[in-house]
Formats: C-alpha cells, structure tokens, sequence
C-alpha cells in the first residue's frame, strides 16, 4: 500500500523538475535551453543583423534624396489632376439673413482670402496674354513671373462694390480654385459649370464672365520658383429669391470645357466639387 502511494509522488517531483529544467537548469546554467554565451551569440547576430538593415534603409534613402531636383519634382509623366475647392471651406453653409454675426464669419474668410489679391498688390506682377500659356524658359532655377488676377475682376463677388459678398441679401458668393500642381497645362477652355441638384435650375452669376480659369495661369512652376504666383479664381453667385429660401439647395461646380477629369468615381473633389446653401430669412 505505501509503495503504491510513494511512486505517483516520486513521479510529480520528476516531472516537475524537468519543467523547471526547461526554463532554468541549475546544474547546466542553461536558460531555456541555451547558456548564456549561446544566448550572446543570438543577441549579437540580431544587433549586427538589424543594424546592417537600417544602414542600408539610411543608405538608400540618402542616395533617392541626392538625385531629386530642389525645383521639379523628378518623375511627372502623368501629371495629376487637380481638385477644386471652395472658399469659404464651408462644405454646408447656414446663411441667417437675420443674423449677420452668424454669417459674418463666412465674409471674413472671403475678405482675408482675397488680401493676396489685391489689385495694388497685383500691378506689381506681369500683364499676360489672355488665352495663352504663360510658358517661361530661361537657366535652372530662375525666378518665374506670375501673371496678375486682381480681385476687381470678380466684380460684384470681389467685395469691394458688397463688403458682404452678397451674403446680407441673401445672394452669397462662393470663391472657387483648382489645387495648384506643377506643370499642368490644361487643354482646351477650362470654365466651371455649377448646377444645383433640383427640377427647377438656380440662376447663377459667373465671375471673370463664363467662369473662366484663364490659360494664362498655367503652367505654374512651384512655390520656391513662382514666388509670386496667384490661382486663378471663379466667383459663383447665387442668385436665389425668397422662394429658395428654407430649403438645402445642394450645389455642384464642375469643370468642363477641358481635358482635366471631373467624374472620378473614387474622388469626388477631383474637378468638381458638392455644397450644400440654406438661406433663411
Ligand atoms: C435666424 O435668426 C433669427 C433671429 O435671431 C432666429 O429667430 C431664427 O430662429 C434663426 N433661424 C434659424 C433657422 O436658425
Ligand atoms: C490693398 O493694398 C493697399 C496697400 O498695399 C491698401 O492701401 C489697400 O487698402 C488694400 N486694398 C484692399 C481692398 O484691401
Ligand atoms: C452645365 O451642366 C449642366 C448639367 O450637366 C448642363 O446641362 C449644361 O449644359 C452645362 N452648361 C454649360 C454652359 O456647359
């Protein structure tokens, strides 16, 4: 009888040394299996081992970043398409004629966005030729020169005939811009086409007249080269009467007349973009 009860004992206590044997051997030194040269050796491999490929992460990065060009960017065969946005970069605008300070926000933004503008500003840079690309040769790394776009072009959207930019009677305008991207030549007659999603259509005013992104804007040559450089805008106005108002119109400005895209199914702000305008009284 006690020998049968001795031996599961014996056996637990064996078992349970080889357990512990398995994480630590005392009479080996061997932790997990291995002693601690072994585990050294395996350190140092993977400290020689990784650091070899951050030096050669390091290395090639340097050697992308000497062969780029400080003023072009190096691969632009398909040059991209540009966005439009709007300003103010309000995609869903409350508009509460009785509330001016509500709204006021709205023409600030538009006030302080036209600053660079400015017609004083502007005659400090060059009189180009309607129509043509503004294409500039000369050596590596010379200064460009921007053509002029003075915000009296926008005529009753430029806010300075309506400091509210139409905002106070319930007429807003709305400032459209593609994104500036370097090299882009446009072809054809760019011009921005703005319809609002209902039956009956939204009277709308375009400024400079037909909505023109004029060619001369392009190409642009990027920041540190065209300093001086000015988007071209489009002013919209909505021309909405007391039966619009309390309703969501919602708007979409596309640009048409051109090779640049506008019905991207995955970017909905490629060349064209949605708002949304609730006027109340
Ligand atoms: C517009 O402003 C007026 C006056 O402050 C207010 O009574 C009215 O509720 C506002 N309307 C909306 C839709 O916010
Ligand atoms: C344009 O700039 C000039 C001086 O640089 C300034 O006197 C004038 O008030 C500005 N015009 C507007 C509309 O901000
Ligand atoms: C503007 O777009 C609408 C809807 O796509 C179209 O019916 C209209 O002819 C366009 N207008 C111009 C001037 O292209």
């Amino acid at each position: 009888m006690a020998s049968n009860e001795d031996k599961p004992a014996v056996k637990e206590e064996e078992n349970a040394g080889s357990w512990k044997d398995a994480i630590f051997n005392p009479r080996t030194g061997e932790f997990c299996g291995r002693t601690a040269k072994s585990w050294g050796l395996i350190l140092l491999f993977y400290l020689v081992f990784y650091a070899f490929l951050a030096g050669m992460f390091v290395l090639t990065i340097w050697v992308m970043l000497m062969t780029l060009d400080d003023y072009v960017p190096r691969y632009r065969d398909r040059v991209p398409h540009p966005g439009l946005v709007i300003r103010p970069k309000e995609l869903d605008m409350l508009i509460n004629r009785s509330q001016p300070v509500q709204y006021t926000r709205y023409v600030q933004t538009l006030e302080s966005f036209l600053q660079q503008y400015n017609d004083t500003e502007q005659e400090r840079n060059e009189v180009c030729t309607a129509g043509d690309y503004f294409d500039q040769e000369g050596e590596v790394g010379e200064p460009k020169k921007a053509c002029q776009f003075k915000r009296s072009s926008l005529s009753r959207c430029s806010g300075l005939s309506d400091s509210t930019f139409g905002f106070a009677e319930g007429r807003p305008c709305v400032l459209l811009k593609m994104n500036r991207i370097i090299g882009l030549k446009p072809r054809g007659e760019p011009y921005v086409n703005c319809t609002a999603k209902r039956d009956t259509p939204v009277q709308m005013q375009y400024f400079p007249s037909e909505g023109r992104f004029d060619k001369m804007y392009f190409p642009y040559y990027g920041n540190k080269l065209h300093e001086r450089y000015v988007q071209p805008l489009v002013a919209v106005k909505l021309l909405l009467n007391k039966e619009d108002y309390n309703t969501e119109l919602t708007i979409e400005c596309r640009i048409e007349g051109s090779d640049l895209r506008n019905n991207d199914d995955r970017d909905k702000f490629l060349g064209r973009v949605t708002f949304r305008v609730t006027v109340v009284e």
